[in-house]
């Protein structure tokens, strides 16, 4: 029975030793990939074959491998997450490519996503976003109320489920020409300002989260729309547009 052979592809991958040191692109080759594969584990044939040949293995993000966590990154051949639309790179498949093709893979670029080691970014700078007001304060004293006793509109938790389904990841920032947050932080934004629980902080929590985004050197939205394009869970730019309204409205009332 004739065997199918797998793929064979050139690899042009970004290797930088440290946050100080140069980074450059470095050329890989890798045979029989099978098409069933996702990109992660063709990232692990090749890592498995340089350790074989005592060469240091090239460093990315990953954990649960289902597109779930937001870990997994790069940018492919120029797009944040590759190719395919609505999935992230744990979840791309090798199909996607074809035998000879030459990929390149480098890590997301963005003045407020350092990069740690070749493909790895520090991406800590969502997470001290989030510290400043993604979150709601509940009353845990033994008197609190049923979460179910809070009548939703479904329209709004329909909304709100969507703006909740961000993972977080930075694709949005990375396909952005100005390095903007703006998907990010208007979906956290959304997620809690669409929900009863939000509505204690709600005007705090925009004020809070836009200042620590332009603290962190994130760039300013011009509609150009690529997030929206690039973002592997759909994330609408209309969430920009309600942060806009709930910016505009907390500042009014702050300056009353
Ligand atoms: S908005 Fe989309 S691209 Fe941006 S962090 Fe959330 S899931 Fe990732
Ligand atoms: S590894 Fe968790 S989303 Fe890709």
């Amino acid at each position: 029975m004739a065997t199918i052979k797998g793929m064979n592809l050139t690899l042009k991958i970004w290797r930088q030793k440290d946050a100080n040191s140069k980074g450059k692109i470095e050329t890989y080759k890798v045979k029989d990939i099978s098409d069933h594969m996702s990109f992660l584990e063709m990232m692990d044939v090749l890592n498995e074959q340089l350790i074989s040949e005592n060469k240091e293995p090239v460093a990315f993000d990953h954990d649960c491998r289902e597109g779930i966590c937001g870990s997994c990154s790069l940018h492919i051949n120029g797009e944040p997450h590759g190719p395919d639309r609505g999935v992230t790179t744990c979840q791309l498949h090798m199909r996607k490519f074809n035998s000879g093709d030459t990929i390149y893979i480098e890590p997301f670029r963005a003045k407020a996503f350092p990069v740690i080691k070749d493909l790895v970014v520090d991406r800590s700078a969502f997470d001290r976003i989030i510290q400043s007001g993604g979150f709601v304060s509940v009353n845990t004293s033994g008197n609190t109320q049923d979460a179910n006793a809070l009548p939703i509109p479904k329209a709004d938790a329909d909304k709100a489920f969507d703006a909740a389904t961000c993972i977080g990841c930075g694709a949005c920032v990375a396909s952005c020409k100005n390095a903007s947050a703006m998907l990010f932080v208007s979906a956290k934004v959304s997620q809690l300002s669409l929900l009863p629980q939000g509505q204690v902080e709600r005007e705090e929590r925009v004020l809070n989260m836009v200042s620590q985004m332009d603290d962190e050197g994130f760039g300013n939205c011009t509609n150009t729309g690529a997030c929206e394009v690039e973002c592997p869970k759909g994330i609408s730019l209309e969430n920009i547009a309600r942060m806009n309204r709930e910016f505009l409205k907390a500042t009014i009332h702050k300056e009353e």
